[in-house]
């Protein structure tokens, strides 16, 4: 069990405790997953409040194990998280509001839980003595990249234009974290990634949205035209991307991180009716959404080179460990759109309005 009589400031720990927030979250539930199978040695402390998007059923399979643990609390709240950071030696940082529709219609907790989270954690972090924070990020941070120009791509490089309250809260929260490694030395690093897909995420986001719906032959909402394109990166290849920076990056160092997938939202719908079987007449347009981005992608020649990264899944492969997953889990799924799980978490974001 994890011993709490060790002095972080003055001693490396052994095996490594990690505190993993928003660890109930579909990426952090992946991550923890995927650390406990490769490293049973290491102490995992998830600390996540649970909103509508936390699931602890995500880490039914490790919750008996002596190396795992819980905490029940808010990242915005200096208590919770110094119950949960201590002892630990490093950090991985993902809790957030995380969907782009939700911050249009309502911003303010995008800035909370994005923006003044990471601050406390931060403050908490320095004051610990934490050994490696890292900090995960999207690739919507740098703004919009065109549909003719192809060969453009984001790189560690490209200049901050977050264009939507999400990617502004989160552009918001790696300038802090790069402020705290400039102005007080914190020894973290931050990763910007494409869009994840994979098991365990809440069927809001595209790909678990079209496969469910696909399932119960429900319509695929598509956006506008369907032309907007987005990189897709495996879930898993994304977890050991974050493993090798803990690992090797170098402190202070910002890691661009993709799947080499550029797919369009009407290819993502077609390859996901293919794999179902299902008719491709579930495609349907729906209003764009307000100052959608055009084209994501970005160049992981950085971490490839200095860490020896690159992703594993192909598209093809991906979309159907993905498929077969939601076929397989079923009733994780189908709880989580139920009319009594959704009516029971409009309750708790109410009371989460800031
Ligand atoms: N999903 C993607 O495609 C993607 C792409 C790029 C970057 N990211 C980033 O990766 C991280 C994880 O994304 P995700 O898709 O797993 O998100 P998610 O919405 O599935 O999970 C977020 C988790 O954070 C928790 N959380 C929210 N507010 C909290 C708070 N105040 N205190 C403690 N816990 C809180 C939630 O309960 C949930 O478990 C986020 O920082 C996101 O910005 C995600």
């Amino acid at each position: 069990m994890i011993s709490s009589n060790l002095n972080p400031k003055s001693q490396v720990l052994s095996p490594r405790r990690i505190l993993v927030t928003g660890g109930a979250g579909f990426i952090g539930s992946n991550f923890i997953l995927y650390m406990m199978e490769k490293y049973p040695d290491y102490e995992i402390v998830n600390l996540d409040t649970l909103t509508y998007a936390g699931n602890l059923e995500n880490l039914k399979s490790v919750e008996s194990n002596p190396n795992y643990s819980f905490v029940h609390g808010d990242i915005c709240n200096t208590d919770d998280v110094k119950k949960a950071m201590t002892d630990c030696n490093w950090v991985v940082h993902f809790a957030a509001e995380s969907h782009v529709d939700r911050s249009i219609t309502g911003p303010a907790i995008f800035v909370k839980t994005n923006v003044i989270g990471t601050q406390v954690l931060l403050d908490v972090a320095r004051e610990l003595g934490i050994e490696r924070f890292h900090h995960v990020s999207t690739d919507e941070v740098f703004g919009t990249l065109s549909l003719e120009n192809k060969s453009e791509l984001f790189t560690e490089n490209t200049p901050y234009s977050p264009r939507s309250p999400y990617s502004a809260s989160k552009a918001g929260s790696d300038h802090l974290v790069r402020a705290y490694i400039e102005t007080y030395g914190l020894k973290a690093t931050i990763s910007n990634c494409t869009n994840n897909y994979g098991p365990y995420q809440f069927p809001e986001k595209v790909f678990p949205l079209f496969i469910t719906n696909a399932m119960q032959d429900k319509p695929l909402p598509i956006y506008g035209s369907g032309k907007a394109v987005r990189d897709y990166l495996y879930v898993v290849d994304h977890c050991s991307a974050i493993d090798l920076i803990l690992h090797k990056g170098k402190i202070g160092g910002t890691y661009c991180i993709s799947g080499d997938s550029e797919k369009n939202g009407l290819e993502v719908a077609d390859a996901i009716l293919k794999a179902l079987g299902k008719p491709e007449a579930l495609k349907t347009f729906v209003e764009d959404r307000k100052g959608h981005d055009m084209r994501y992608a970005m160049d992981h020649t950085k971490i490839t080179r200095e860490l020896g990264w690159q992703p594993s899944v192909t598209f093809d492969e991906g979309i159907k460990k993905t498929v077969d997953w939601y076929l397989q889990n079923r009733s994780w799924w189908e709880r989580i759109i139920s009319k009594e799980y959704l009516d029971t978490n409009r309750a708790k974001s109410n009371k989460q309005k800031v």
